[in-house]
């Protein structure tokens, strides 16, 4: 793979940026958690995308210090292009065109979800498709399934909120600092998941595989029910004692619907590999939930906390995983329009041992 290759990651409130090896190894890594959105309680673009423009220069140095890789040394450029906070993808995409001109390199645009999937990579080797990805984040509930590298074929998705936006707006009706997510998994550990009832949306036995939300999600109504909940306890007084049982029951919810979804995604595909990713994916209670329902014959993948939310590594990841394909694509062309009288291209070809591959049979997903 291509290597040493910087990734940079500034969709969001997160400033990062990674070195990769040429083996995929991490040799630098920096995530800067902006916490300038704290007291209003939710992400202001606005100040992230200025967060960001304030901090690259200095986590990007800080990645390359750790790798002791200089500039000069840097093969290639990987950043996040989209989804995200445009002003907030601005700041890091211009940044890394920039580097990558300046350099004389490749600048390698990765799409922000496929970099989730390779989040797990990173650590495990084994944690390579066919699987089937449930992808978990503050702006996305994504199901899909991932025979091979780079075709992505999406089985369910959320109709409204992201779980991610479920967890942290349920959080902030409990009064929880920002992000809501990590806080409402540790209050809930001394919680009662059945004091209160909440909802499992879209979740019904009764469903066949025919209903056209048979797969997909919907978590604005069960933070609603929450809502309804904490309004009379917030009246009466007692909203503080009931906390911990709210936060249990609204966590219980969500990961039914996370499990069961999966659950049904596993059946329909045929194939018990299951990776978990994004910031969602650091609740432990989801992640020993999807092994005890996946069984001894599954298989889970995911990453630790510092690689599940969003990170420069996994960004270095997929461009590393893009480059390699558009290698690949260049290879055919080649292959298929020799220079007359020239041999260097079947050189280049039984060097590689592998012959023509055909990338262009392989669908693109997003
Ligand atoms: O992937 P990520 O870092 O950023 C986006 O791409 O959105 O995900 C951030 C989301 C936030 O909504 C945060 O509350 C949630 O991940 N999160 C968690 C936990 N840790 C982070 N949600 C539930 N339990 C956690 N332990
Ligand atoms: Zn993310």
């Amino acid at each position: 793979m291509i290597g040493p290759i910087l990734g940079v990651e500034t969709s969001c409130d997160e400033t990062s940026a990674a070195v990769l090896g040429p083996g995929g190894e991490i040799l630098g890594l920096v995530i800067h958690s902006q916490d300038v959105h704290h007291v209003y309680g939710g992400i202001v673009p606005e100040l992230a995308a200025r967060d960001h423009l304030r901090r690259i220069t200095l986590v990007v140095d800080a990645a390359l210090g750790q790798a002791d890789v200089k500039r000069k040394e840097l093969a290639a450029v990987a950043v996040t292009a989209a989804p995200g906070l445009i002003g907030a993808l601005l700041v890091g995409y211009t940044w890394a065109r920039a580097q990558a001109f300046g350099l004389g390199i490749p600048l390698i645009p990765v799409h922000h979800m496929e970099a989730h999937l390779f989040g797990p990579v990173l650590e495990n080797p084994e944690a390579v498709p066919p699987f089937v990805a449930l992808l978990v984040s503050g702006g996305h509930t994504l199901l899909v399934w991932v025979p091979v590298w780079g075709r992505y074929e999406l089985i369910g998705e959320t109709r409204d909120d992201a779980v991610g936006e479920a967890f942290d707006k349920v959080g902030k009706l409990l009064g929880l600092p920002y992000p809501g997510g990590p806080e409402i998994e540790a209050l809930a550990r001394q919680g009662d998941p059945l004091r209160f009832a909440f909802p499992r949306p879209m979740l019904k036995r009764s469903q066949s595989e025919d209903d056209p939300d048979f797969f997909d999600f919907s978590f604005s109504g069960l933070k609603t029910a929450v809502a309804q909940t904490v309004a009379p306890l917030e009246e009466n007084g007692t909203l503080e004692s009931e906390r911990m049982h709210l936060a249990a029951g609204f966590q219980e919810a969500a990961v039914d619907v996370l499990v069961g979804k999966t659950l049904r995604a596993v059946r329909a595909v045929g194939c018990t590999r299951v990776l978990v990713g994004g910031g969602v994916s650091a609740n432990k209670f989801l992640r020993d939930r999807l092994v005890h329902a996946l069984g001894r014959d599954g298989t889970l993948f995911y990453s630790s906390p510092r690689l599940a939310m969003d990170n420069g590594a996994m960004v270095a990841r997929a461009g590393q995983f893009r480059a390699d394909r558009l290698q690949e694509s260049v290879q055919e062309v080649s292959a298929r329009a020799p220079i007359p009288g020239s041999t260097a291209w079947q050189g280049s070809l039984r060097s590689g041992g592998a012959g023509p591959r055909r990338p262009t049979s392989i669908k693109e997903g997003h």
